[in-house]
């Protein structure tokens, strides 16, 4: 870093704020500062004002049902269609020539769905997979990249009443098959490609590897053809081809199945500290509400406007703010298949351009490598149709934060830096844009109605200025409702560290460390457990230790994150060779790699892979993950004397640097 700009980032930390724009809050959605009051005073019941923006076919009878906490529920009795109420009462309303999604190739072809021609795509796929023999509740697993078929598909799963799961399709061969098998989904949707930076990326091979690992039978596989003749591929037995299937059920109408409230509309795969990855449920009434009002109130989302969040479908953030929360607010959402430098490093200001995007929303690793490129690239699109920006995924640094509202604001948008989880379902923690002031690198107040403190280890609130763990200590309509198929995993998980359960007073713990400042403000530090966040995905460093260890060789591995000037986080592999495997180290760094890239993906690709004789441990043999944290990240290493074998770590620290 430049002096200069240690200097700007010195002077944001000390906390320069800045007030939402007059031109935005005169026309904003929310803009009554007494809405948290108000939330307070009348919670549970405020959460009406979520559900109102839905259609419900049966109103609930309670807003909250708490009698079996922490297994909450959201306006039971009540009942509803998702796809339903992010299509079709739209076009009931007149809107039906109203553009849904506005689809981006990254070749640079686009695709336009109305939402009466989104509709008509969802009924033709739902019939399509009821055909197939697809019931209510049964599981369809989505294994696609940022085509329009994939929002198309899980549409049609919410039109029947089948909760998708859908996996992102960086993922190995290895993640599908290990999601597949855990929820023992019988149908896939897949896809035989996509383009990255212009080369056709063959995704059928792998589908059809991960298959072969699935333990139970799976029905029907659906495979989209988006290469065309890029890519010759055979369709097995139970391999059928999308738009064949869905031209024989053109004319179809399928009716939206009525859920209750709490049915599961979606289940959605993410890392926690083992092995295996957890089940994130979600459900019809609350995730809906919420993503809508979230939508609603942080993204100030209107029906005219043409919204951006450019994230993957496969994560949570593409289902609550590309498909969901838009659709149910009838906004037109872009959606973006490739990179962000492709054919050059203007693309995205591009793509804002051409379609007079509204909002957009990107995660800080992509603000970084923007600022990287230079400001040259956004200053030669017109961008002033951009009204708010946000962030979401991992904390922004102020010198990002005060890149992103000059050269893509033009200092005229506020941003919204949203903290939230795949397991909350929506924002959390971040400022109402045309209310609270904003203040860079701080998620800002939680929102109104979310009860979210941070405390210190023994749950007391810490003061002002000290640092401690976030907690949230009452329910919310978009929290997950449990993990697929275990409870007991979800309590540990979530309840058991800050809960009193023999009083009945649960307290969800998301991981994360925090700030407090004195206006109540909350810094997002970073998670506390074993997750490391890279580019903004959340990766588990046991599951990448699991693979590395599997590699013949390699006796011992610890897999920490380091900081990374783009990345924000990068992953670091500390390993002990076998006896006799000393001398390999090349080979070894290649096949770790490798191992983890089957396991994983390219996401989880190792910045360095360090060989060392011993890793260093506590006296009691735990691995201090800390001091290699430290040791990646370049920092001061502190007090070393309390570990069992304190000479292992200048040796280590010294090879680093030689890497
Ligand atoms: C991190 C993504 C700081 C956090 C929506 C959280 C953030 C994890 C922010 C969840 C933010 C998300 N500032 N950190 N604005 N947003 N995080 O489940 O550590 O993929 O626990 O959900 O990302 O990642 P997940």
């Amino acid at each position: 870093m430049s002096q200069e700009d240690a200097n700007l980032e010195a002077r944001l930390e000390e906390q320069e704020t800045f007030e939402p724009p007059e031109s935005f809050v005169e026309q904003a959605n929310v803009t009554d500062p007494d809405i948290y009051e108000e939330f307070d005073e009348n919670w549970p019941d405020c959460w009406e004002r979520a559900a109102d923006l839905l259609s419900w076919d049966q109103e609930y009878d309670t807003v909250l049902d708490d009698g079996d906490a922490p297994f909450y529920e959201w306006f039971n009795g009540g009942e509803l269609n998702a796809s339903y109420n992010c299509l079709d009462r739209h076009i009931e309303d007149g809107a039906g020539d109203n553009v849904a999604i506005e689809w981006e190739g990254e070749l640079g072809e686009t695709r336009t769905y109305t939402y009466s021609e989104l509709l008509d795509e969802v009924e033709s796929f739902a019939a399509t997979l009821r055909d197939l023999g697809v019931e209510e509740d049964d599981i369809v697993t989505l294994y696609m990249p940022m085509v329009p078929e994939l929002p198309i598909a899980m549409l049609a799963c919410a039109r029947i009443g089948a909760p998708h799961s859908v996996v992102f399709a960086g993922f190995s061969a290895d993640a599908l098959a290990t999601r597949m098998n855990s929820s023992e989904s019988e149908y896939l949707v897949t896809c035989d490609g996509y383009y990255r930076r212009g080369d056709p990326l063959d995704h059928i091979s792998k589908t059809n590897e991960g298959l072969a690992d699935v333990e139970h039978e799976v029905s029907d596989v659906i495979v989209v053809d988006r290469l065309g003749d890029d890519l010759e591929h055979d369709l097995a037995d139970n391999q059928r081809d999308y738009d064949e299937l869905v031209a024989e059920h053109e004319d179809a109408s399928v009716e939206p199945v009525t859920r209750d409230a709490e049915d599961m509309l979606f289940m959605m795969y993410t890392s926690g500290t083992t092995g295996e990855p957890k089940g994130v449920k979600h459900t019809t009434g609350g995730y809906l509400s919420y993503a809508a009002w979230t939508s609603h109130a942080v993204l100030d989302l209107e029906p005219d406007d043409t919204y951006w969040c450019s994230a993957d479908i496969g994560w949570i953030t593409g289902h609550s703010y590309i498909v969901y929360g838009p659709l149910a607010l009838g906004t037109t959402s872009v959606m973006y298949e490739g990179t962000p430098d492709y054919p050059d490093k203007d693309r995205m200001w591009e793509i804002i351009e051409k379609n007079e995007v509204d909002v957009f929303y990107t995660a800080p690793t992509a603000i970084r490598a923007f600022m990287k490129w230079g400001e040259e690239y956004p200053a030669q699109h017109d961008l002033s149709s951009l009204r708010l920006l946000g962030t979401v995924g991992e904390p922004i640094n102020p010198r990002a934060w005060k890149w992103y509202y000059d050269h893509i604001g033009n200092q005229e948008c506020p941003i919204v830096d949203t903290w939230w989880q795949t397991e909350t379902g929506g924002m959390m923690i971040t400022t109402l844009p045309a209310i609270c002031e904003m203040k860079p690198g701080t998620a800002g107040p939680p929102l109104p109605g979310i009860s979210a403190q941070v405390v210190d280890a023994e749950g007391e609130e810490v003061e002002p200025g000290e640092a401690g763990y976030v907690t949230v200590d009452k329910p919310w309509p978009g929290m997950l409702r449990t993990l697929y198929n275990n409870d007991e995993r979800f309590i540990n998980e979530y309840w058991e560290e800050y809960s009193d359960a023999d009083a009945d007073e649960w307290v969800y713990f998301p991981e994360d460390g925090a700030k407090l400042d004195e206006d109540d403000y909350i810094t997002i530090l970073g998670r506390v457990d074993d997750v490391i966040n890279v580019s903004g995905h959340r990766l588990g460093t046991m599951e990448i230790e699991s693979a590395v260890v599997g590699v013949e060789g390699i006796a011992e591995a610890a897999v920490v994150g380091g900081d990374h000037e783009v990345k924000g986080e990068a992953v670091y592999v500390y390993a002990i060779p076998e006896d006799g495997y000393e001398d390999q180290g090349d080979e070894l760094e290649g096949k770790a790699e490798e191992a983890i890239l089957d396991s994983i993906g390219p996401i989880a690709k190792p910045e360095d892979v360090i060989f060392t004789p011993e890793l260093p441990k506590t006296r009691s043999g735990k691995i201090m993950r800390r001091l290699l944290e430290n040791i990646a990240s370049g920092n001061e290493l502190g007090d070393t004397s309390t570990l069992r074998n304190p000479e292992i770590v200048d040796e280590i620290a010294e090879q680093v640097e030689a890497d």
